[in-house]
């Protein structure tokens, strides 16, 4: 099997069964995200507790790409502190921009959305969740 087909499967896998989706009942932190361009949106809840995300929830209205990047962030953010996931949504909006082929060992899980990062139409596509994240990060700083 070549990457890209290793890459195409798991993504397909994590839009058609995603994890964490939904809504929790009471979170202590909620966002959503919309993407202009084509009027998707989702809603990102999370339970916090002394800093760490015990759970995660995602509620996708949008293509199978924003799916599977929720699906794969939610995987990769539970039991990390806040500070920790938002790191990694920086770290992973980089490498989504820059021309640079190296990816930090934190985004190993995140290597078949990062492939895609050359069809720039999808990278908001590959972004909301994480956008989500971020607003669910600056509101626990205030
Ligand atoms: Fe709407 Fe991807 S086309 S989120």
């Amino acid at each position: 099997m070549t990457k890209p087909s290793i890459y195409r499967d798991l993504l397909l896998e994590h839009a058609r069964h995603p994890k964490n989706c939904g809504r929790l009942e009471s979170p202590d932190l909620r966002a959503t995200a919309f993407n202009p361009l084509c009027g998707d949106e989702l809603e990102l809840t999370l339970a916090v507790s002394e800093d760490i995300i015990q759970d995660c929830k995602t509620k996708v209205r949008g293509c199978s790409i924003c799916q599977a990047s929720a699906s794969m962030m939610s995987d990769l953010i539970l039991t990390k502190t806040l500070q920790e996931a938002e790191k990694i949504s920086k770290v992973f909006t980089e490498s989504l921009t820059k021309e640079n082929e190296v990816i930090s060992e934190s985004l190993d899980s995140l290597r078949p959305l990062i492939a895609l990062k050359k069809h720039r139409s999808r990278i908001k596509c590959m972004k909301l969740a994480w956008d989500a994240l971020e607003d669910c990060a600056r509101q626990n700083q205030t």
